[in-house]
């Protein structure tokens, strides 16, 4: 994809319906359009979305806290994957984070996620943690990137 037909923007309230419909495909616990809006709305929150040819194809959503930003939330539709999306929207949120180095991004990911383990993995996070039966049907693995 050329760096003109994807824009990295700040969610809207108006990007709820089609981020909650991407959720509702990529996960089983599901977020709720409330609790999407108290993402995009919440001052310590940061959501980003991937607009692919005007359409919203992907979000992030992280909290930055006193020397970590914790993703909780990464999504990209289906029909958008394995164009380099998700890899823009996490460097963006580095970008874009306005936090003062060094400080460390720390996410948890489900044991069974091939795919994004495969994609923190290139961004070189490191698997440093474990938490067995964490989720419903799945370990996790504790992932670590310290931003220098
Ligand atoms: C994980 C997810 C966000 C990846 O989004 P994406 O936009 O397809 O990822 P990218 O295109 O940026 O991939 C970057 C790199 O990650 C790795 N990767 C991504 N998807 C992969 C897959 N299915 N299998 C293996 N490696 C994969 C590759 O190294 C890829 O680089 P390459 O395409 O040059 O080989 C997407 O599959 C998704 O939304 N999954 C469902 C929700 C989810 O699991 N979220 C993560 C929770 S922590």
């Amino acid at each position: 994809m050329t760096g003109k037909a994807l824009i990295i923007r700040h969610a809207q309230l108006t990007d709820l319906g089609k981020i909650a419909e991407i959720e509702s495909q990529a996960f089983e616990n599901v977020w709720t359009e409330e609790n999407l809006r108290k993402e995009i709305c919440a001052s310590f929150s940061m959501m980003l979305v991937a607009e692919a040819n005007g359409e919203i194809a992907g979000y992030i959503s992280a909290w930055k806290i006193t020397g970590e930003i914790q993703i909780n939330r990464l999504a990209v539709a289906a029909s958008h994957r394995r164009r380099g999306i998700a890899r823009r929207l996490i460097e963006t949120l580095i970008d874009q984070s306005g936090m003062a180095p060094p400080y460390k991004i720390l996410l948890e990911v489900r044991e069974m996620n091939i795919a994004a383990r495969a994609l923190y993995r290139s961004l070189n996070f490191s698997e440093n943690g474990f938490r067995k039966s964490y989720y419903r049907n799945d370990n996790a693995i504790l992932l670590e990137k310290e931003i220098k």
